[in-house]
């Protein structure tokens, strides 16, 4: 343990820090069969009465993340829980190093193709303003902080799937980064079966990393923790790519599907989602990207409940976000339920307060 991981924010006052701090290590003993509990429970007591917080060691940080995300209520993708790797940055609180390891994050996270989930966690006072390291200018979904990068200083270019810079906080001011071409793996859409699609020009960045939620573990928040997994298909091809008020797709594929689009009973907004799905899986598979389609990954979300019933453990989850947006009930998920009460170690979503805010909230 080193002296600049001790000024970690607690993210409860006291008490409830200690009884936060007592559960997760409590849970980290149990579940990693670490021995020594009464020890380290002693020593974290007195870090805290001395320092008002204290320092998880790297095992008990990494064995946090890996938690937060089993207990991900709205992640259909938890049976790799355990896989996740967890970088432990807390060392690094200087704006470019942050933004160093963040390139380095993406280039490993995107390992070749192989996609692998990784988590980076940085040191007190830094925090990512992006919602995720990878965005578009152009993506209805992102104006808000589009506005806010202006505040910053930036200009858009004005091109289609415009990457925008990163925006990190770190001792007190906010640094704009421009990322590299070569830093963000895209994938451009095309169909086997209907050419005309790919004069769209659609494409889709690889990685989803979300960057805008805290991480919290023990009564400790990180707020700069920026984590990926891989896509499943209807995120870009059902919601990114299609939602009318994102970038409104589905008109353009029907025409070049060459479908009725005059009549709703020609169900062409449907038959233009499954194509595009269809195109979004295609073009992953042979680019060689990772990527997974909503059957596999409810058949693994079902397999992760079984591998939770025998640890004993209840699997919490919100269902509307589990159940994908296309052909929701051909999959496992459909007919379950499940109790969506949130549990810790977890995520928090932390909204920027504003250039002009306190930045924390
Ligand atoms: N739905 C978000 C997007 O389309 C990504 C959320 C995280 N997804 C994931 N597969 N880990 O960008």
């Amino acid at each position: 343990m080193t002296a600049e991981t001790v000024a970690t924010l607690p993210a409860e006052p006291p008490a409830e820090l200690l009884a936060e701090a007592e559960a997760f290590l409590t849970l980290f003993h149990t579940e990693t069969g670490t021995p020594g509990l009464a020890g380290r429970l002693a020593q974290m007591r007195h870090e805290v009465a001395q320092t008002g917080s204290y320092t998880l060691t790297p095992a008990e940080l990494s064995h946090g993340a890996k938690v937060a995300w089993r207990n991900s209520t709205r992640c259909v993708g938890r049976l790799y829980w355990q896989a996740l790797e967890v970088r432990d940055l807390r060392h690094v609180s200087a704006a470019p190093d942050v933004f160093g390891h963040l390139l380095a994050h993406l280039r490993d996270a995107f390992n070749g193709g192989h996609i692998k989930p990784l988590m980076s966690v940085f040191g007190p006072g830094v925090r990512i303003l992006n919602p995720q390291l990878i965005r578009y200018a152009d993506d209805p979904l992102n104006a808000d902080f589009c506005g806010l990068l202006r505040e910053f200083g930036w200009q858009p270019r004005g091109e289609r799937f415009e990457v925008l810079p990163l925006a990190i906080e770190a001792e007190g001011e906010v640094q704009l980064f421009d990322l590299p071409k070569n830093a963000v793996q895209e994938v451009d859409i095309w169909h086997p079966d209907y050419p005309a699609l790919a004069d769209l020009g659609l494409k889709w960045h690889a990685l989803p990393v979300i960057s805008d939620m805290s991480l919290e573990v023990g009564g400790l928040r990180f707020a700069a923790a920026p984590f990926n997994g891989w896509y499943m298909q209807t995120e870009i091809a059902a919601r990114d790519l299609a939602d009318a008020d994102r970038y409104d797709a589905l008109p353009a594929v029907a025409r070049a599907l060459d479908l009725d689009t005059r009549r709703e009973r020609s169900l062409w907004r449907d038959r233009a989602l499954l194509e595009l799905n269809v195109a979004v899986l295609h073009s992953f598979e042979a680019a060689g990207v990772k990527l997974v389609d909503h059957h596999t990954a409810t058949r693994h979300f079902a397999r992760f409940e079984e591998r939770e019933a025998q640890a004993g453990r209840e699997v919490r989850g919100k269902w509307s976000w589990l159940i994908p947006p296309l052909s929701p009930a051909t999959t496992p998920v459909w007919g379950r339920r499940y109790r969506a009460r949130e549990e810790k170690p977890n995520f928090v979503r932390c909204p920027y307060a504003g250039a002009h805010g306190t930045g924390r909230s």
